[in-house]
């Protein structure tokens, strides 16, 4: 399996349009080591083929299309490696690049569970209105633990998991979670037998969360927020990380306490990144620390074979 990540941010991005944290200021600056990264989305190809998935469709996916040529196979005049669309939720970030693939001739082969097709067809009418340009043929990820296929994909089976997270503002299960909010997937490619558990909004590590990871190759898992009190403390929010479904990497039960009871083979990367997370800045003691733990930091570009 060859996994592309293409934008390895959390929502906003980093540096963040309006953002004059340290890291953003930083960044823009020169004066913090660190790189620039787009929002939130990875795509997959089978060890053989060119056509793949694209889990997540940020607002950013016409520069990470551009800048991955991967992506842009030019077999034919409209072309394209995107077998289908998965989305890990609703959200603003993982969803309203959904409208920059309206120019294609058949309707978009899109998976997402059903509370997220109701939410981006009432509260963020995404579906509807790529109902007046291409269409969108959905397919429902199946919350059973079932394995799916998607066409074009040969090689690859994919399950989905229920996560605790969070739904977008806009949907009426944002404080009433329902399971399909914000899911985690198990991909396997039968020819290699390799796996990989992708989950970059995670808010809580049930048995069932644990199991697959520890089932998996390599997880490539929720990198949101360093501190619960990330945002609060720097005057962002008053919010904390748990509060909007991210899971920190420290302190007790955070992330980082997870990743080490993990099989020592296990590749451990994090991803979905705030622009206020210290760990973008590569000279920091909390990305020394990742280093140390045998923890790795997403970026734009990085290539993932397995
Ligand atoms: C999140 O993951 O918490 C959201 O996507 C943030 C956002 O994009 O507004
Ligand atoms: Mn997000
Ligand atoms: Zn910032």
């Amino acid at each position: 399996m060859r996994i592309t990540v293409l934008g390895s941010a959390a929502g906003g991005g980093f540096p963040q349009w309006n953002c004059n944290c340290r890291n953003c200021a930083g960044v823009r600056s020169g004066t913090v080591r660190a790189r620039p990264r787009t929002q939130s989305s990875i795509f997959v190809l089978p060890d053989e083929g060119a056509d793949g998935v694209l889990f997540n469709a940020s607002p950013d996916i016409l520069e990470q299309i551009r800048s991955r040529p991967a992506l842009q196979p030019a077999r034919a005049l409209r072309d394209s490696a995107i077998a289908g669309v998965v989305l890990m939720d609703g959200q603003v970030d993982h969803a309203t690049g959904l409208f920059m693939l309206r120019e294609r001739k058949g309707a978009l082969p899109l998976w997402c569970t059903d509370p997220v097709e109701e939410d981006l067809t009432e509260g963020n009418p995404i579906l509807r209105v790529l109902g007046h340009y291409c269409g969108v043929d959905r397919h429902r990820i199946p919350l059973d633990g079932s394995a799916f296929a998607i066409p074009g994909v040969a090689d690859l089976e994919f399950r989905a998991l229920p996560l605790s997270s969070k739904a977008a503002p806009y949907s009426p299960h944002r404080e009433q979670p329902v399971d399909g909010d914000n899911i985690g997937m198990l991909m396997l490619d039968r020819a290699s037998g390799r796996r990989v558990f992708y989950a970059p909004g995670l808010g809580q590590i049930t048995p069932a969360v644990f199991d697959a990871m520890a089932g998996a190759d390599c997880v490539l898992v929720d990198g949101t927020f360093w501190t619960d009190d990330e945002m609060p403390r720097m005057g962002l929010s008053a919010k904390t990380a748990r509060d909007i479904g991210h899971l920190p990497q420290s302190g007790p039960g955070g992330m980082l306490e997870w990743l080490a009871k993990l099989p020592a083979g296990t590749r451990r990367m994090l991803i979905h990144i705030n622009n206020t997370n210290p760990i973008l800045d590569e000279d920091s003691a909390e990305r020394a620390q990742l280093q140390h733990a045998g923890v790795e930091v997403c970026e734009d570009g990085m290539q993932i074979h397995l």
